[in-house]
């Protein structure tokens, strides 16, 4: 069985038995660049706070410290490797199959581990490929590149085969593109996963069901509505964790708007991926297993959905 599949039988486990389970599945991620060394102080916070999923890239640029905060904590005896579930990720100019597996094998080296937990296809569009990770025309147009994402998956296929990645899976596809590589001909594994935008103001209603009628777990990133950054964010949709709603529900358990945004989408099957620097904030964003949203606040919190994305993905 796929190790993710382990996760969302886990989250659709009763209340009470669930803190365990959901320990191995809490993602920490990283985006855009940081500090050096700040991405290193920040998953050995997370680490030693419980987090055990780490949800990383190769355009994050910042593997190297994740891969160096694992091989510490598992020097200090904190954790063992397989404690540990890493997402790697497969970037857009790494599309042609030929070039899936050295890809892969990078970004092994990079972190210095055998072997990641997941492995996914960032983005269903391809670049072209090459050094410049944004490639672009004289009139700053993204240069896409002609690819077969179903040969793209089979090359995914046997770096599994192969023990590079346990599981293998998916970011930013729609249904079609789910339909398309599940009904491939010969298909020797599904994605395990689909990594797409999901918190209160955009809950994906649609793509959630069709991927659990089909056991794909969706991933939610900016489950806390973004950092805000207006070079990547539509900051015209309003800041998620103002939300009255969010807020009101909050101050009946004694938690903030960001803990009732992830303890939401937890409580209906959506892995969460918060992403936080700040010591006290990663630790926050762990205390969600205290208690629970009734059916009535669920409600409440779906319909706070605006169909509106804050990551547009204009690429
Ligand atoms: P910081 O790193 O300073 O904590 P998302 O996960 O939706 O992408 O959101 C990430 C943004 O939310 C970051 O700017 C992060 O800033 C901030 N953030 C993370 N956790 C919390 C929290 N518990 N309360 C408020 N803001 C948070």
């Amino acid at each position: 069985t796929p190790q993710i599949l382990s996760i969302s039988q886990g989250l659709s486990s009763s209340e009470g038995e669930v803190s365990s389970r959901l320990i191995l599945c809490w993602f920490f991620s990283f985006s855009h660049q940081t500090p050096k060394g700040s991405c290193l102080e920040a998953v050995k916070i997370a680490i030693d706070a419980g987090y055990r999923h780490i949800d990383g890239a190769f355009v994050y640029f910042n593997e190297h410290e994740v891969g160096q905060a694992i091989r510490e904590k598992i020097a200090e005896g904190k954790i063992k490797r397989e404690d540990i579930f890493y997402c790697g990720k497969l970037w857009n100019t790494c599309h042609p199959p030929e070039l899936v597996r050295p890809t892969l094998e990078k970004t092994l080296k990079i972190l210095q581990l055998d072997y990641v937990d997941l492995y996914i296809i960032e983005l269903p569009m391809a670049f072209k490929p090459g050094d410049a990770l944004y490639p672009k025309d004289e009139n700053g147009k993204f240069i896409y590149h002609e690819t077969d994402l179903c040969a793209t998956w089979e090359a995914l296929e046997a770096c599994k085969d192969a023990g590079l990645a346990k599981s293998i899976g998916v970011s930013n596809f729609n249904r079609r593109q789910l339909e398309m590589i599940m009904n491939k001909p010969g298909l020797k594994y599904k994605p395990v996963s689909n990594q797409v935008e999901c918190h209160p103001y955009f809950t994906q209603p649609k793509l959630l069901e069709f991927c659990r009628q089909h056991d794909i777990v969706i991933v939610g990133y900016s489950p806390l509505g973004t950092s805000r950054d207006e070079s990547w964010v539509n900051v015209s949709s309003p800041p998620l964790l103002k939300d009255p709603v969010l807020n009101a529900i909050g101050k009946k358990y004694n938690k903030t708007a960001a803990q009732i945004a992830l303890r939401f989408n937890i409580q209906r099957g959506v892995v969460v991926i918060p992403k936080s620097f700040n010591p006290q904030r990663i630790r926050e964003n762990f205390q969600i297993f205290d208690f629970s949203l009734t059916e009535k606040e669920m409600k409440e919190i779906e319909a706070l959905n605006k169909n509106v994305r804050y990551v547009e993905l204009l690429m």
